[in-house]
């Protein structure tokens, strides 16, 4: 399969002749999902389920078939464990209201990887305050890894939650989900994966996984933004309260109490974002079609190509695990003396678009030691050319900044 190819169904990719190296925070969009959208409005807009006409029955069946697609997409066992969102952090602060507030109790520990968003892990820390539970972590080696003495010395017959990010967004380190969530469950435990970074790049099997519960950001992997999904063992769905309360998640409504729609109404209140579904479903089309055998050899190619060339920075520090198998599409980096908003400004003014800053993950970047990073980060879409970009503006802001730098 041709990248120069691929490129053209991205419009900005033509449009703006950038090399866009920041797909970890948003991927950009073909234009099969942003056709999928507009062909919604011009033939098929309605408010699903609350219409007995024909257009709002519609409306209807493309909503329910994506959740139908996300369900087989992500292997999900029954459609009503798909719950739609706004992102992922929306989705966390469900798991951690509806089941954490409820479940935890004082003496009760909830764990999480170091390398958490701060979306997995500032929910966590509201559960703890309220209910007297405890937060502790599991922190990484010098290869940015979670060992398996770490896991098994914090997940403990006390712990009652584990929060683990799939793949990390700032160290792109994938943890081995599977072995930790066995590990989880022989201690009782549930468990929350954050799979936000790595659904762009992988299949995510929540069965062969085992995971709990289960979550993700459509705009990450093509889709528009605005829309999330959470996946939730059909059990642990059903025994819990939902989190926002209103229209369409209500089964009989009287003066003073109400019973709740079976799932997966019961966790979607008000009129969704339909628009941010219909195009979920375009670009879960879109990722089959190409497929994920091809989207990891193109990204491999490219990202192999970037870490050859930046390790041969010598005025970088990288921050990345040597174990190629362990490591997925996120590169982050700083040139050593020199703030990293500093330099992604210089990157911008050569046409190349990394994010800079502490990437919301502050705890994981205090325990590194440091402020902040730049983050390159790669999608299919991107060339061995968008490196050499990268590369000559690092240049280009190391000779701009080498006389003012001090190293301590
Ligand atoms: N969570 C997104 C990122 O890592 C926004 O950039």
């Amino acid at each position: 399969m041709d990248t120069q190819e691929i490129k053209k169904d991205f419009p900005i990719l033509e449009n703006r002749k950038i090399a866009y190296l920041d797909s970890g925070a948003t991927s950009q969009k073909p234009i099969q999902v942003i056709n999928a959208i507009e062909e919604f409005y011009k033939k098929c807009n309605a408010n699903p389920h609350r219409g007995a006409y024909s257009l709002s029955i519609e409306a209807t069946e493309a909503y329910e078939s994506t959740r139908n697609k996300v369900a087989k997409f992500i292997n999900a066992k029954h459609a009503e464990e798909i719950i739609f969102s706004k992102n992922a952090t929306e989705s966390l602060n469900l798991i951690a209201y509806s089941y954490g507030m409820d479940k935890l109790k004082k003496g009760d520990e909830a764990v999480l990887s170091i390398m958490e968003h701060h979306s997995n892990l500032v929910p966590w820390q509201k559960v703890a305050k309220v209910t007297g539970s405890s937060l502790n972590y599991m922190y990484i080696n010098k290869d940015f890894e979670l060992t398996d003495e770490e896991i098994e010395n914090k997940i403990t017959s006390k712990t009652k939650i584990v929060g683990i990010t799939h793949v990390s967004n700032v160290l792109g380190t994938i943890n081995n989900v599977k072995k930790i969530i066995k590990y989880a469950h022989k201690m009782g435990a549930v468990v929350v994966v954050d799979a936000s970074q790595s659904i762009p790049h992988m299949k995510i099997d929540v069965q062969d996984l085992d995971a709990d519960f289960l979550v993700f950001s459509g705009h990450k992997m093509l889709a528009p933004l605005g829309i999330g999904v959470l996946y939730g063992k059909k059990e642990l769905l059903n025994n819990m309260t939902p989190f926002l309360m209103g229209g369409d998640m209500i089964e009989y409504v009287y003066e003073q109490d109400t019973t709740f729609a079976p799932l997966p109404n019961k966790f979607e209140a008000g009129t969704q974002n339909v628009e941010g579904v219909v195009g979920l479903g375009a670009a879960i089309d879109y990722i089959e079609n190409i497929g994920y055998e091809n989207i990891q050899k193109m990204e491999q190619e490219v990202l192999d190509y970037a870490k050859q060339e930046l390790s041969k920075l010598d005025y970088l520090t990288l921050y990345m695990t040597p174990n190629k198998q362990n490591h997925s599409s996120v590169i982050s980096f700083n040139i050593k003396g020199v703030h990293p908003h500093d330099v992604a400004s210089i990157l911008d003014g050569e046409g190349v678009c990394v994010r800079s800053g502490n990437h919301c993950a502050q705890p994981l970047m205090r325990f590194l030691g440091i402020d902040s990073t730049c983050r390159a980060s790669f999608y299919f879409y991107n060339t061995k050319e968008d490196v050499d970009k990268l590369v000559n503006a690092l240049n280009k802001a190391y000779s701009m900044f080498k006389k003012y730098i001090k190293l301590s």
